[in-house]
Parts: structure tokens; sequence; C-alpha cells
């Protein structure tokens, strides 16, 4: 039986007051379903977050880390720095930290490395653009960001790692993949998973999951659970969708 898995990510939105509300929903719900359930918050709610879910069974996750240790790195945020702050998950790779920060495959290979390194679970977000799927590129760019990865943390990282097919054109846009779409680069990335005799790993759907669609796309055979953006930021919402899982 491999895990499933919903994971808020929720960028870069939120305050204290905010942040406070929605994660004593979250803890107050006593969710108890299946799923594993965990929140990525940014860098500076980390302690906050840490302390709010203490007790619960919602893990905390990171958004990024640093491909670096430690030292002169100014900006930078270690995964040893990130299990100070009980952090179970961070995600690596994300499609705006590919497109936006530079985060090309050899980066996010290194922080999944970094944080492996730390004990900590990387999520690996992969996933097409919109031109690159028209192209008909779609299997070869997730495929050759998977191997990115598998060629740094090999088969045995990739075991403890968790993946999240992400196709860009349906984050954050209201357009999501079909289930049959998503089921599609799933089983594409479990076949490359298994030729690698990696078999266990949860591969999560993301992209403008919501309570309506969640059951849908997580009742495809080869999906595992979500990664969520917006909808992760209103607890019910959330709840529905890990309910979903
Ligand atoms: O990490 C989450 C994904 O980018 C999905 O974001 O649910 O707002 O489309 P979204």
């Amino acid at each position: 039986m491999r895990n499933t898995w919903v994971i808020g990510n929720w960028k870069m939105n939120g305050d204290l007051a905010a942040n406070a509300a929605l994660l004593k929903d979250i803890v107050a719900a006593s969710f108890s379903g299946s799923a594993n359930l965990a929140v990525c918050v940014p860098f500076p709610y980390l302690a906050q977050a840490q302390q709010a879910l203490a007790g619960s069974r919602v893990l905390l996750g990171a958004q990024d880390v640093s491909q670096f240790e430690q030292g002169a790195y100014t900006g930078e945020v270690s995964a040893k720095m990130l299990k100070d702050f009980g952090v179970a998950l961070v995600l690596v790779g994300h499609s705006e930290r590919r497109s936006l920060f530079a985060d090309i495959d050899e980066v996010v290979a290194a922080k999944a490395w970094a944080a492996l390194t730390a004990g900590l679970t990387p999520v690996v977000c992969v996933g097409e653009t919109l031109e690159e799927r028209e192209a008909g590129q779609a299997k070869t760019v997730v495929l050759n960001q998977l191997k990115a990865v598998a060629d740094v943390v090999g088969a045995q990282g990739l075991t403890k790692c968790v993946l999240a097919y992400e196709p860009v054109w349906a984050i954050g846009t209201g357009r999501t993949a079909s289930p049959e779409q998503a089921q599609e680069v799933h089983g594409w990335l479990r076949v490359a998973l298994a030729d690698m005799a990696v078999a266990q790993i949860g591969i999560l759907y993301g992209g403008s999951v919501k309570a309506s669609n969640a059951a849908d796309i997580f009742n495809q055979a080869d999906v595992d659970g979500g990664l969520i953006g917006g909808a992760s930021l209103v607890a019910s919402e959330f709840l529905s969708i890990a309910a979903a899982a």
C-alpha cells in the first residue's frame, strides 16, 4: 500500500493573525481520514506553525531549502535549520521556483539531496508548461526532471521522497488537468520509478485542486493525493480535499 498525502502549499500568503486562525481550524477538525496531512508555510512562520501544530497529526513543511549545508550564503535557509523547527518535509523544484528563481534541474537535485541528508522528506515537483504539452513534450519533460533528481539521490534516495506532478498550465489558473490527463502522466512516472525499482513512493497531483474536483482526480490509479495551493488557505476546503484522498 502506498501512502496518500494532502499537502498544503501556502506560497507567499498569510500573516500572524490569518495563520493562527487557519492553523487553529485545521487542528480543531481532528482529521480522521487516512491521508497524511501537511502544510508548507513561509519561513518566517515556521515557529508559529510548529507551535500550533504540536500534538496534531498535521506535519510541518517548508517551501524551499538551500542546496548548501551552511556558510556564506546570504538569504538561504539550510535543511538543518528547517529541522530545528520540526519541519518534516520540504518542496523542491516547484515550478514557481524553477521559472522565477532559476532552480534548474541540477539545483533541484542538490536541494533534494540536502533535504535527504538532513532527514527531511523532499517533495519533488515536476511538470510541463503549456507550450511543452502542446508540442507533445510532456512525457520527456517530466521524465527528465525526475531523472535529474534520481541521478543525484539514487533509487534509495528516491524511496524517501514524495513526487508531485504539477502541470504548470494548471497552477493557480483554475484549469485543472482532467483525471485522465493526470493519470496518464502519473502512469509514466510510475513506470519510470518501477524501472529504477522504486515502488512505494507517493505521486501527488497539484494544480487547481478544489473540494469539488479532488475525488475524481484522487480516484485515479496512480494518484496518491494532492499538493494544494490556493485551496489550502481555507480550512474547510483543505479538509474536504483531505477527506477525498
Ligand atoms: O503547490 C501547489 C500548486 O502550485 C498548485 O497551486 O492549487 O493554487 O493551483 P493551486
